[in-house]
């Protein structure tokens, strides 16, 4: 069967973004395949700006609850933290000596994270794409359902796979299996909504221009019917000339599992304001049941604590084996 594996990090609210990213192909391949899926705290404090250990443990289990309330089912499906396995920080050494120094210099996030900070930055931040790749390799993920701005981490991820066995392994008997990105058709990079020309993103300055997935519906009205659109009045799909258009376009396209295009036909003629309203009408009917959910469940912390011990065991029963694998394709000597 395909395995499938992904994380979200636990620095700031889930937003819009994360959920139509990432979150509704997580739920959606729950069907026919093994999913595996993380709270990637260790991801989470490769920046100082990022990391407040005062909140740390309580975002992180604010994120699990997240994810069983988007619909995660930790009956089909594992659910963890990162740091509950040393495994995963272990492999990431492994892989340290396997990926070049080249390679994740010139990778877009930390190139936009490092930005200006010159030496001040973390060896944690510059070598975060071969934490991300242990995470994914551990689980022998064929498909990481992820957002287009991941997409160079799990290239990444399936170049030191493929190195390793190349080094290691022979083609019969590879020690890792290549995986793939899998993005949303629509909505796979959503923008924020006071600056279209930049993604929707945790640590964006306002957040005028994020909708976390746990606000109430006024503030999601609000927040759609001030996008930035263009003065053109016109509604059609054209990410360079009509970026706000656009972003709000490819929302109600997932939010409502429609095309683009028709969306565009149907509402092209009508005016910007009638437009927002619908988008944010669909964005609050698609949260609601997530909302009211999370609302239940957050009332009871314990149980999902009990949920994430219990990914823990079962993510544990995949991650040692294949790390013991990697260890002894490497020449490690195994303890006697
Ligand atoms: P993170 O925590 O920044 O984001 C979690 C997921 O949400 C997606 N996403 C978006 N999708 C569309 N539009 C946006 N504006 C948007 N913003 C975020 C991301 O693509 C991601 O799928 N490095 C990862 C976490 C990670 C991971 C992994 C992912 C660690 N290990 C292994 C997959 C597999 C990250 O920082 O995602």
């Amino acid at each position: 069967m395909t395995r499938v594996f992904s994380g979200m990090q636990p620095s700031g609210d889930p937003h819009l973004g994360n959920l139509l990213g990432a979150w509704v192909n997580w739920v959606a391949m729950q069907e026919d395949r093994e999913c595996v899926y993380c709270v990637v705290d260790l991801h989470a404090i490769t920046s100082p700006a990022e990391h407040d250990p005062a909140t740390l443990a309580a975002r992180t289990l604010e994120l699990a609850t997240g994810m069983l309330a988007v619909g995660v089912d930790p009956q089909r499906s594992i659910l963890f933290v990162q740091s509950h396995l040393h495994e995963h920080a272990e492999c990431t050494w492994l892989f340290n000596c396997v990926a070049g120094f080249g390679e994740l210099r010139k990778m877009p996030q930390f190139k936009e994270k490092s930005e200006g900070k010159g030496d001040a930055v973390s060896v944690g931040l510059f070598d975060y794409p071969v934490l991300q790749a242990a995470d994914i390799l551990l689980y022998h993920a064929d498909e990481v359902p992820v957002g287009e701005d991941q997409r160079h981490h799990i290239e990444l991820a399936r170049d030191i796979a493929q190195r390793f066995n190349h080094r290691f392994a022979t083609p019969e008997a590879p020690v890792f299996t290549l995986p793939k990105a899998v993005h949303p058709p629509a909505a796979a990079r959503v923008m924020d909504l006071q600056d279209p020309t930049v993604k929707m993103s945790k640590s964006a300055s306002s957040e005028k221009g994020i909708i976390s997935v746990l606000d109430e519906p006024k503030r999601i009205e609000k927040k759609i019917k001030s996008a930035v659109t263009d003065s053109a009045g016109d509604i059609r799909h054209d990410r360079a000339a009509k970026p706000g258009v656009s972003n709000l376009l490819e929302i109600l396209a997932a939010a409502t599992h429609r095309e683009v295009d028709e969306l565009a036909a149907e509402y092209d003629g009508g005016g910007y304001g009638t437009f927002k309203l619908a988008v944010a009408e669909a964005v609050i009917e698609l949260l609601r049941p997530i909302q009211d959910r999370y609302a239940e469940l957050a009332d009871d912390p314990g149980e999902v604590q009990r949920v994430l011990a219990d990914g823990a065991d079962r993510a544990r029963e995949v991650a040692v084996p294949t790390l013991q694998h990697a260890k002894q394709a490497m020449g490690l000597l195994p303890r006697g």
